[in-house]
């Protein structure tokens, strides 16, 4: 399916590795001009360099800055004043006992994971209203609605992404603007590629071996008893991104393999 988005210019957040980079690849597979961001302007530039060799046709850039930094974030609206699509995909996480959550790590989490977002969201959004067209995606996660306990910290600036998300929708009535949250859950990025490793380092099991054991022991309510490959969420991203999901408005979109129980 054409997703009618050749020429668009998209910001993914975090997108030199992981579900960011995966989500990049896709948007950029539908004739995108991808903004490739991450703090290391090497790895920006290889994996700038990487998807236009791939999709020649397409502009990728680079993006260069840490987006929690108020001053590079300014930098970066000056280098990048327009564009279509905002995946707000970075975000930090890390299992942690609630006791260890000091005041510190609380402000790290909501200044990563929240106010970065938030910031490039309040300099695109009146923009993208003014045009008449835009995307603006927040990737959350299954743990917005269904806190595991293994990162409060993490699971708290994720609910909080679902309430941003539907509050800027508000603003975006009768525009072909969208404001949605994905929420995908575990999801075979290269940081939770090398944590399996770490959990078994058995060098006789394959990894697909190792993926079983970690499903069965630790994650059995997932129906999909497998990593949920980060190209999946770039393909969803890729059609919330489209004309075609317009009608999509302030919604939390679960990709997540069935972890969560409910219904809604
Ligand atoms: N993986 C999962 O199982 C899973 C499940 C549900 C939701 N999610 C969510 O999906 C998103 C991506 O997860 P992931 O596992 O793909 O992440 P990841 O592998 O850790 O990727 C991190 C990316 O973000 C960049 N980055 C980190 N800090 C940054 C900063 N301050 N400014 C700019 N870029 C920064 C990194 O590049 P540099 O280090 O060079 O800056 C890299 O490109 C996160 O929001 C996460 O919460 C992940």
């Amino acid at each position: 399916m054409d997703m009618d988005l050749k020429n668009k210019t998209a910001l993914v957040t975090g997108s030199t590795r992981g579900i960011g980079k995966a989500i990049a690849i896709e948007l950029a597979k539908e004739g995108v001009n991808v903004l490739i961001n991450g703090r290391n302007d090497e790895e920006v530039e290889r994996t700038v360099k990487e998807i236009k060799l791939e999709f020649p046709d397409t502009v990728p850039q680079n993006a260069t800055a840490d987006i929690v930094d108020i001053q590079q974030r300014e930098a970066l609206f000056k280098k990048h004043p327009q564009i279509d699509i905002l995946v707000n995909n970075m975000g930090i996480y890390e299992i942690m006992k609630y006791e260890e959550v000091d005041d510190e790590v609380w402000e790290k989490y909501i200044r990563t994971n929240v106010l970065s977002a938030n910031g490039l969201s309040k300099f695109y959004l009146p923009k993208m209203i003014k045009n008449n067209f835009g995307r603006i995606i927040f990737i959350a996660s299954e743990e917005a609605v269904m806190p595991s306990g293994q990162m409060p910290q993490y699971c708290m600036t994720k609910s909080m992404l679902l309430s941003l998300s539907k509050s800027l929708s508000k603003l975006t009535i009768g525009k072909e603007v969208t404001v949605n949250t994905i929420m995908p859950g575990p999801s075979l990025s290269e940081n939770v590629q090398q944590i399996i490793e770490r959990i078994y380092p058995n060098e006789n099991m394959t990894f697909s071996e190792k993926e079983k054991e970690f499903m069965t022991t630790n994650l059995p309510q997932s129906e999909i008893q497998r990593f949920i490959k980060p190209t999946e969420i770039g393909r969803l991203t890729a059609f919330i991104c489209s004309p075609y999901a317009s009608a999509f408005k302030g919604s939390p979109i679960r990709m997540d393999g069935g972890m969560v129980p409910t219904i809604f």
